[in-house]
């Protein structure tokens, strides 16, 4: 893999202007905010709000824009904002937070633990939206030297809401053209310090699932007097395990996963329905589009050799895969390297999780960059989505150097050579 030399532009050669921060300088500024940032990731820890109902986090988020003299468009795509710093001509490049919660009970021993039952910010976009802010701040501080514009993307509606496929319907990506977009995930698995992602596909296409399995209820002791939807149920998720197993070549991923199996309230009663959900994940759409087919036909199919009735869907967006320009990962190892050392950027495996920004990366290039929060002797051991959840804080001036490097850098690169 060729090593980007971070350079500086040509037309910027003459004069020491702030665009040439060294990505190690950067970090050095990022880190006098680190409180600043840390305090803003706190506030939206305590308050995690759902998919597209982020009205605190989006004031929240406002609030400190104004407070930067950052001019916004808002709402977009309901709580999302758009912000831009820099002049109205030059190249335009996007860097995007997420700013959505999960229904998940925080279990995570830290002093500003969610305040709202039953909601966790256990994907870190607190995180995501802070270190966002951290680099507007030191993009700000340098706007009359930017060769070009900065959007910022506060998204919502990451996990399922496909909030990024609203935002670009919603024209985020437009008026500026955004030519390059960069997003940053935390990642617990890397530590802290450390930066990963890859060329090409880097995260798979997820669907959700859901089946509704028809019969007729009545009492458990006579079952012949029925047609039980649980025993042809329980048959329809054992030959769904034969889909992946048996009709998909080994060597492509692909998951269909059950996860929840809802029917009846009586140990003696054989319900009438039974309700099942699930997830499938490929890393094509072609793939995904093969799994559902196959998935619709076994489960109809099933249910009418057992006399039942099935009912199949797929809620919701299909998220495509999230597919990393090779150029824009050269680009951003080039910067982790400069920033963080040569050791701290990793090449990863592509992962069957999902994430929109797969909506901004079939549009413009761009690439999304595992950031690591791993830290044992903080307890940051646990993935995205578990509620023990923790992060090493540590990472979040990090993430804010990264993100002012790749703009400041791409603008810097798109001005000498327009693409
Ligand atoms: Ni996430």
């Amino acid at each position: 893999m060729p090593v980007v030399t971070v350079r500086p532009s040509s037309h910027l050669a003459h004069a020491i202007m702030p665009t040439q921060t060294s990505p190690a300088a950067l970090l050095a500024e990022a880190r006098t905010h680190a409180d600043w940032i840390t305090g803003i990731r706190r506030t939206l820890h305590e308050y995690p709000e759902l998919g597209y109902e982020e009205k605190r986090t989006s004031e929240v988020i406002r609030a400190r824009l104004d407070e930067l003299g950052i001019p916004y468009r808002w709402p977009v795509a309901e709580t999302g904002i758009v912000a831009t710093i820099g002049r109205g001509e030059g190249p335009c490049v996007a860097l995007r937070a997420d700013i959505d919660a999960l229904p998940i009970e925080e279990e995570a021993d830290v002093p500003f633990r969610s305040r709202t039952p039953g909601k966790m910010h256990a994907c870190g976009h607190d995180c995501h939206t802070a270190m966002l802010l951290g680099a507007a701040k030191m993009l700000k501080a340098r706007e009359d030297e930017l060769p070009g514009v900065v959007k910022l993307l506060f998204q919502p509606a990451e996990e399922g809401g496909a909030g990024g496929k609203r935002m670009c319907e919603e024209g985020a990506l437009q008026t500026p053209r955004v030519e390059r977009v960069f997003g940053l995930h935390v990642w617990p698995q890397l530590k802290t310090g450390t930066i990963g992602s890859r060329a090409g596909v880097f995260l798979a296409s997820a669907g959700s699932l859901n089946i509704t399995v028809r019969g007729q209820g009545g009492h458990a002791a006579k079952p012949n007097t029925t047609i039980d939807p649980v025993v042809t149920a329980a048959k329809i998720i054992v030959e769904l395990q034969t889909i992946v197993s048996r009709e998909v070549d080994p060597l492509e991923p692909a998951v269909i996963s059950v996860t929840t199996v809802r029917a009846g309230h009586a140990y003696n009663v054989i319900p009438a329905e039974v309700q099942l959900t699930g997830t499938i994940r490929s890393l094509t759409m072609p793939g995904m589009q093969f799994l559902q087919g196959r998935v619709r036909e076994l489960v109809e199919l099933v249910a009418k050799a057992n006399r039942c009735t099935a009912e199949v869907s797929f809620p919701g967006n299909d998220y495509p895969p999230t597919v990393n320009d090779a150029y824009c990962w050269e680009v951003a190892q080039g910067l982790g390297r400069a920033t963080l050392g040569d050791a701290a950027v990793l090449e990863l495996p592509p992962t069957m999780g999902g994430e929109d920004f797969a909506y901004y990366t079939n549009v413009v290039p761009g690439c999304f960059v595992a950031l690591g929060i791993g830290n044992e002797a903080l307890g940051a051991v646990y993935g995205v989505h578990h509620p023990k959840f923790k992060v090493d804080e540590a990472a979040l001036p990090i993430g804010s150097a990264l993100h002012t490097a790749f703009a400041l850098h791409s603008l810097d690169e798109l001005q000498t050579s327009p693409a």
